[in-house]
C-alpha cells in the first residue's frame, strides 16, 4: 500500500530498500519525484514543493520531470503516448483520481473519451517496480500510434554509463558498457520477436562496480518488436522510455468500447553494484515471474546436435538408453519428427508424427523414455509454415504477406498470421491434440525467422498484427498450460532470440544460444546473468570439436563445468562417446544434481568476468556455496589468482567437499580460495558447506 499525502496528490511506493514517488500538480501535470533509496512521505512532499525550473522559451520546465510524457503541449522529449483521433493528434489529459492497495497504485486520467490509467506495482519483498498503462476508449475510434509502458526518470548526475546486452545469432546477450552522451540511444527489435540483437534490458550507473554502487535497471516483458530509448537530457537527467512496437507509425486502433493494455516495463534501483542488481532481478523472477520456479529443472538430453533432421524411432531409443544411463531426467526429440520434415524445406505446419519415422506415432517412444525413468519432450515451431506443407497448400492466405508482393522466405519458411482467429484456433486444436495423443511432458517452442512481410490483406488495420501476434502467442501458451498442467515449456528462437520477462512468465526455461561452444558460452552466460537467473538458462554439453560454430576442442570437464552454470543439458551424440567419456559424463551429472539447488535457487556472485584468463561464478544458498571456475589459458606458468569469495559469513567455517579442507569464512572473503587450474581450458567445481 503506497504512502499518500493528505491532499491525495503525492504517492510513495516502497520496497525493502528503495522508494518510488510521484506527484500530481494542480494543473494535472504528473511529476516524477524520486526513484532511489527509501524515503519518507515527508521527503516526497518536500520534493513536490520544489518549484519547477524556470526556463527560456527554448526549454520546457516539464521535460525530464514528467512521469509519462504525452504528445503535445509544452514538451520536447520523446512522448510515451501518441494518439490520433477526431481530426487531431496528441493528448491533453485531466486527472480523474487514484486507487491504491496491495502494493499497487492506479492513476486515472481522461482525454475526451479516452481513459488512460497508469499502473504501478511493487510485488512483496522486492524493490522491482512494475509499470504498465491501460487505454480504455469510451469515445469515437482513435489510432494509437505509440503507447509505451513507462518512462523512467533518473536523477541529475554529472555522467551516466549505459549497460546493454547485444549480439546476433550464436552470440547473444553480450554485455556492452559505454558512456551515455547527450542525446538518445535507442535499442530494440524491428523483427517481430524479442531478437538476438538486443535483450529488452538496460542499466544505468555512474561509477558502480560489480559489488558496489547505484544501478538503475529496466526490463521489458514483451516478446515482439519493442523499443527502449535512453535519453540524456540537457540538464543531465536521464529518461528511459520503452514499450511494444519499433516505431511510432501505429500500434493499433481502438474502436468505441475497445481497450489496450501495454506490457509491463519493470524497473529496479539497487545500490549493491551490478551483482546486487542481478541478484535482485533473479529473486524477482524466481518469486514473481517464472512459473513454478521453486521446482528445480531436470537434466535434459536434446537430440538436435546429435541427429539433426536425420531421425528415426530406433535411433532416438538408442540415444534415450544412453542418456538414461548417464542420469538424464528429460529426453527431448528435437526437429524432424513430424510431417515431411526430413530437412528444413518441408513439413513445418503439419504437426503429426512422420509415419515412416514413427509408424506408431510418438506414443511408443514416449513410453519407452518413461520406462527408462525419464520425462519425454518434443520440439515444435507452431508460428511457422514451410510452403511445402499440407497446411500451406490448404491455406496459403494464412501467412503474413502483402498483397501482390513476394513472400520472403528465411530458412524456407513463412510466418503464420496469428492475429487471425482461424489460425489461432487451428494451432490450439493441433497442439492440444498433439499433447493429448502421447504422454508429452515438455515442449520446446521454437521460432526461427523474423517478420518481413508483416501484411494482412483485407484487414482494415493490418498494422495490428505485430502486437496481436504476440498476444495470440501468449494466449496460446496460457491455454495450453491450463489444459496440460503437467507439461513444461521452453522458449527458443534459434537460440536466445526470445528471452524476455513476458515469455518467461509463461515458460519454464529458455534456450540461451545455439552456440554451445563452452568458452564462447561463458561470455554469453555472463551477459544473460545480468538480468535472468540460472534457473531458466539452459546450457548443453555437446561434442568436441564443436561442430556447430567453431571446431574448438575442449575437455569434457570444461564443457560440463561451463554448462553446469545454468540448467544442465546434454546435446552430444552419445552413441559416439567412448565408454570412458560416458562414465565421466555420468559423474558430472551426479555432481550437478548435488549442486543443482544451489545453482538454480541460490544467489549468484560473478567473481571474475570472462574476459580475463580466469573467470568464476559463485552461488550461495543457505549454508552451501558452489564455485565454478574456468581458466581459458595459463600464461608464463604463473599460478592462477586466488578467488575472493562473496556472500559468506566471515565468522563461520566452511568445509570444502572436494578436498576436506576447512576454511575460515573471513579468509575466503578477504584472501580468497585457490583453485588448482592450469594449462588451457581447465575448469573446476568447488563445493563449500558451513560447519
Ligand atoms: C533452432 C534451435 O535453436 C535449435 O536448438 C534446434 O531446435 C533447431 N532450431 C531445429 O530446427
Amino acid at each position: 500500500m503506497p504512502d499518500i499525502s493528505e491532499d491525495g496528490r503525492t504517492w510513495v511506493l516502497s520496497g525493502p530498500a528503495s522508494s518510488y514517488a510521484v506527484h500530481i500538480t494542480e494543473r494535472d501535470e504528473l511529476l516524477h519525484l524520486h526513484w532511489g533509496p527509501r524515503i519518507a512521505l515527508a521527503d516526497a512532499e518536500a520534493l513536490a514543493a520544489r518549484p519547477l525550473p524556470d526556463h527560456w522559451p527554448f526549454e520546457s520546465s516539464l521535460d525530464g520531470r514528467e512521469e509519462y510524457p504525452v504528445e503535445g503541449g509544452p514538451r520536447f522529449t520523446r512522448p510515451a503516448l501518441s494518439v490520433r483521433g477526431a481530426g487531431r493528434r496528441g493528448t491533453e489529459w485531466v486527472y480523474e483520481g487514484h486507487e491504491a492497495g496491495d502494493g499497487g497504485l492506479r492513476l486515472r486520467f481522461r482525454d475526451g473519451g479516452l481513459l488512460i490509467t497508469l499502473h504501478y506495482r511493487m510485488p512483496p519483498a522486492t524493490d522491482v517496480v512494475e509499470r504498465w498503462v491501460s487505454l480504455d476508449n469510451r469515445g469515437p475510434a482513435v489510432e494509437v500510434l505509440r503507447a509505451d509502458s513507462a518512462t523512467w526518470t533518473l536523477p541529475e548526475r554529472d555522467t551516466w554509463r549505459l549497460s546493454q546486452l547485444h549480439g546476433r545469432w550464436g552470440a547473444e546477450s553480450r554485455l556492452a558498457r559505454s558512456e551515455l552522451t547527450p542525446g538518445e540511444k535507442v535499442v530494440g527489435s524491428r523483427r517481430g520477436h524479442t531478437s538476438h540483437q538486443h535483450l529488452p534490458w538496460v542499466a544505468l550507473d555512474t561509477d558502480a562496480t560489480e559489488e558496489r554502487g547505484e544501478v538503475y535497471g529496466c526490463a521489458l516483458g514483451w516478446s515482439g518488436s519493442w523499443r527502449i530509448a535512453v535519453a540524456r537530457l540537457p540538464d543531465a537527467r536521464v529518461q528511459i522510455t520503452g514499450g511494444a512496437g519499433h516505431d511510432d507509425s501505429g500500434l493499433l486502433t481502438l474502436g468505441p468500447g475497445e481497450a489496450y493494455t501495454t506490457p509491463v516495463f519493470a524497473g529496479l534501483w539497487n545500490d549493491g553494484g551490478f551483482g546486487g542488481a542481478s541478484r535482485a532481478w533473479h529473486a524477482y523472477q524466481r518469486d514473481h515471474v517464472v512459473p513454478d520456479a521453486g521446482r528445480d529443472r531436470p537434466v535434459l538430453f536434446n537430440s538436435w546436435e546429435a541427429t539433426g533432421f536425420d531421425i528415426s524411432e530406433e535411433q532416438q531409443r538408442a540415444l534415450a538408453e544412453r542418456a538414461a544411463a548417464l542420469g538424464v531426467e528429460l529426453f527431448v526429440v528435437d526437429d524432424g519428427w513430424f510431417g515431411a520434415r526430413t530437412g528444413d524445406r518441408a513439413g513445418l505446419g503439419d504437426w503429426t508424427p512422420n509415419p515412416d519415422r514413427f509408424p506408431g506415432g510418438l506414443g511408443p517412444l514416449a513410453r519407452h523414455v518413461h520406462g527408462l525413468g525419464m520425462r519425454f519432450g518434443i520440439w515444435v515451431e507452431p508460428e511457422m509454415v514451410n510452403p511445402d506443407s499440407e497446411l500451406y497448400r490448404a491455406h496459403p492466405d494464412w501467412v503474413q504477406h502483402q498483397p501482390g508482393r513476394k513472400r520472403t522466405e528465411f530458412r524456407n519458411q513463412l510466418v503464420l498470421n496469428l492475429a487471425r482467429e482461424d489460425v489461432r484456433e487451428y494451432l490450439w486444436e493441433r497442439l492440444d491434440r498433439l499433447l493429448s495423443s502421447a504422454p508429452v511432458d515438455y515442449v520446446k517452442w521454437d521460432f526461427n525467422r523474423c517478420f518481413t512481410d508483416a501484411g494482412w490483406p483485407d484487414d482494415p488495420y493490418p498494422q495490428r498484427l505485430w502486437v496481436d501476434h504476440v498476444r495470440a502467442l501468449y494466449a496460446l501458451l496460457d491455454r495450453l498450460r491450463a489444459a496440460h498442467p503437467g507439461v513444461a515449456f521452453e522458449s527458443c528462437s534459434g537460440g536466445g532470440g526470445r528471452v524476455d520477462l513476458g515469455v518467461l512468465s509463461r515458460t519454464d526455461q529458455v534456450w540461451t544460444s545455439d552456440n554451445t561452444d563452452p568458452l564462447d558460452r561463458l561470455a554469453i552466460q555472463h551477459g544473460f546473468s545480468q538480468i535472468h537467473p540460472a534457473r531458466v538458462m539452459a546450457a548443453w554439453v555437446t561434442d568436441s570439436p564443436n561442430a556447430m560454430l567453431n571446431h574448438r576442442s575442449s575437455s569434457l570437464r570444461f564443457r560440463f563445468v561451463s554448462a553446469m552454470a545454468g540448467v544442465l543439458g546434454i546435446g552430444g551424440d552419445l552413441t559416439r562417446w567412448t565408454r570412458e567419456e560416458l562414465a565421466e559424463a555420468g559423474d558430472w551429472v551426479r555432481l550437478y544434481k548435488e549442486i543443482r539447488p544451489v545453482v538454480q535457487r541460490g544467489d549468484l556472485y560473478r567473481l571474475r568476468p570472462p574476459e580475463g584468463g580466469l573467470s568464476a561464478v559463485q552461488y550461495v544458498l543457505g549454508d552451501e556455496a558452489v564455485v565454478l571456475a574456468w581458466l581459458q589459458a595459463q600464461r608464463y606458468g604463473e599460478p592462477v589468482p586466488a578467488l575472493r569469495l562473496r556472500g559468506l559469513d566471515p565468522a563461520a567455517t566452511y568445509e570444502c567437499l572436494e578436498t576436506g579442507e576447512v576454511h575460515r569464512g573471513g579468509v575466503l572473503l578477504h584472501h580468497g580460495l585457490r583453485v588448482g587450474l592450469c594449462g588451457d581450458l581447465d575448469a573446476a567445481v568447488v563445493r563449500l558447506k558451513r560447519k
